[in-house]
């Protein structure tokens, strides 16, 4: 009895082997549902620093782009990006405009509705980024005051949310929202705190932080759900460059020591 349970299990590890053998085999087949053969596109709205922006010469940089490098070589894939509008990133991603969205895209549970969302690889949250010598200092200052998010962002949902508010107004991109402040056109703007930092810190004549985050967020890479077999693929890399002291060598590079 004994032994031919023994010998059940034997032929399930060997037909185990030999299945994942043929799904790992990959860059031949495309079992991973990717748009292109041996690609992995990553969407994103490049105007997200220290996460994505797109230098003079035309190239994507940033902390993603570092993280989805290393995801392609994981995986074996040649990667490419695409910068799209961020309002309608998640619509994109299941019209099938690209593999996965890599955008300092929050976790929520409303968009784990219609997406995968991978393991989460930043912990982020929103801070306020007021003008010098602004006397706001917490959400009940806010009254009255003119706000600034980027559209369709956990920003735009949070000061939706506020009661009492002078005036919201919603950016395509982030950095739009920090030169309408320095035109004087905006009282605060509620953005993620680590995408904040560095444009204060590059205007610092004109900007400041108020202290505190005002939410507790974390960045996950999202998969159509057409794709269940990228997710896990895609949390197996993520573990393997988290486990490596990859993950950290790029966030020193891009976080700790952010310049364009
Ligand atoms: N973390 C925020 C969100 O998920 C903002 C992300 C904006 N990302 C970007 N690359 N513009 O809504």
């Amino acid at each position: 009895m004994k032994k031919s349970c023994f010998g059940i299990l034997a032929v399930l590890l060997a037909t185990t082997l030999a299945c994942s053998g043929c799904i790992t085999g990959g860059s031949n087949d495309n079992e991973l549902g990717l748009i292109n053969e041996g690609k992995l596109v990553v969407g994103m709205e490049a105007q997200f620093p220290p996460f994505e922006i797109i230098r003079a010469d035309g190239s994507f940089y940033g902390f993603d782009i570092a993280l989805a490098e290393e995801i392609g070589k994981e995986l074996g894939l040649t990667v490419v990006f695409v910068d799209t509008d961020f309002s309608s990133i998640i619509a994109a991603l299941n019209a099938q405009k690209f593999d996965v969205v890599i955008s300092g895209l929050t976790i929520t549970e409303a968009r784990a509705e219609s997406v995968f969302f991978s393991d989460s690889y930043f912990d982020a949250g929103l801070s306020m980024a007021v003008p010098i010598g602004s006397t706001i200092q917490d959400l009940e200052g806010l009254t009255g005051k003119r706000v600034g998010v980027q559209l369709g962002s956990t920003g735009d949902l949070f000061a939706t949310d506020l009661e009492g508010l002078g005036e919201l107004k919603r950016y395509a991109h982030a950095p739009d929202a920090f030169m309408d402040m320095k035109n004087g056109n905006l009282d605060v703007i509620i953005n993620d705190g680590v995408v904040s930092a560095p444009i204060v810190a590059a205007y610092p004549n004109d900007f400041m932080i108020v202290e505190g985050l005002v939410t507790v967020e974390e960045y996950g890479i999202a998969i159509a759900k057409s794709n269940p077999e990228l997710l896990e693929k895609i949390n197996d890399a993520l573990a393997a460059i988290m486990a490596d002291g990859r993950y950290d060598a790029i966030y020193d590079e891009y976080i700790t020591n952010w310049s364009e």
